[in-house]
């Protein structure tokens, strides 16, 4: 079964050709990032023009290069929900008008959930077993979900205030890095020592809940009572800041894992993306014996393989 997915949740324009859930066929992503650079975040009347602007030509771009027509196509897969309201009106007003076109059937979708089905995409995880724990990592989430099978996955953690990526962004902003903070963080503290300065993460948040907005007022008065701000201590609080979400984001994992009896873990959104943080759940892996998976690099970050993959999955279901 061919499945066309249509992602336009956030900045990302993508469309991907998935066959049967597992095997992607052809990608396309392209991303309005360099208009919103300027503003220090996503601007969404930029981003919801250049969703319109694109999404015919992405679509059309895989088609192409999976070598299919779209009357080929099975079944038309859309993220629904969450999201920027009017980038997500542009891709499900699109994947509704294709699918009555061509009479094929609709499918809409969970992101979130979508993040995590990102590591069905990879031909090494073909071993991955339920139940399993979901971490989900990315700008506008930080989500932990009991997955027992794809219908049926329960939220077991969220967070209180700001998302882990979205504290990476406000953190670099303070810090006078780019946007996306998570990519500019990571490149300042490469190879770095990472706990010169001990910032501490949501400790008083109990249980498989979060908390980043304290670390972020944290990181702004510690820089506010620096007189001078070198590049070497920018690199220190960077790499602490780093650390420390990292900290928190292993500890609930491995307790969500624990308190649920669970062996596997699954990650998934763009924080996953983090060298430190992967790093650390090979850590995790091979101190606690919990299977850990991460999609590529690629799949981490919005992109609509991964909203095909569930599509499919869930019609089937
Ligand atoms: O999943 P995603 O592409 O979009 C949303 O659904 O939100 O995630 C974007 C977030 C941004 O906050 C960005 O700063 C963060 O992921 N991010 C990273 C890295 N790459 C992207 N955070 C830490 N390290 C990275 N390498
Ligand atoms: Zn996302």
């Amino acid at each position: 079964m061919l499945v066309l997915g249509i992602e336009t949740s956030c900045d990302e324009t993508s469309a991907a050709v998935v066959q049967d859930g597992r095997r992607i066929i052809s990608q396309a992503i392209t991303s309005s990032l360099g208009f919103h650079k300027k503003y220090g975040g996503v601007i969404p009347e930029i981003a919801s023009r250049m969703h319109a602007e694109k999404i015919c030509f992405v679509t059309d771009a895989v088609l192409k290069e999976a070598g299919i027509k779209i009357k080929d196509i099975d079944l038309v897969a859309v993220t629904k929900e969450p999201g920027l309201i009017s980038s997500l009106l542009v891709g499900i007003s699109f994947a509704r008008a294709l699918s009555f076109t061509i009479a094929k059937p609709l499918i809409d979708l969970d992101h979130i959930e979508a993040h995590i089905y990102a590591n069905f995409l990879e031909k090494d995880h073909s071993k991955i077993r339920f139940p399993f724990i979901g971490l989900v990592i990315s700008g506008g989430h930080t989500c932990l979900f009991l997955v027992k099978n794809f219908k049926d996955i329960k939220l077991i953690g969220t967070t209180f205030d700001d998302a882990s990526g979205e504290a990476f962004d406000k953190v670099a902003k303070i810090l006078g890095l780019a946007y996306p903070g998570g990519v500019a963080i990571e490149n300042l503290v490469k190879g770095r020592s990472f706990n010169r300065i001990k910032f501490s993460c949501g400790k008083e948040v109990e249980g498989l809940d979060f908390s980043f907005s304290g670390i972020k007022t944290a990181v702004l008065y510690y820089v506010k009572n620096k007189k001078v701000l070198t590049h070497k201590d920018k690199i220190d609080i960077a790499a602490s800041f780093q650390e420390a979400v990292v900290d928190v984001l292993i500890e609930k994992s491995y307790l969500a894992c624990r308190n649920n009896r669970v062996k596997t873990l699954l990650v998934g959104g763009g924080v996953a993306a983090n060298a430190r943080l992967r790093e650390r759940l090979f850590e995790l892996e091979a101190d606690k014996a919990i299977k850990v998976y991460f999609p590529p690099k690629l799949l981490c970050t919005d992109n609509a393989a991964m909203v095909a993959g569930l599509g499919y999955q869930l019609y089937k279901n």
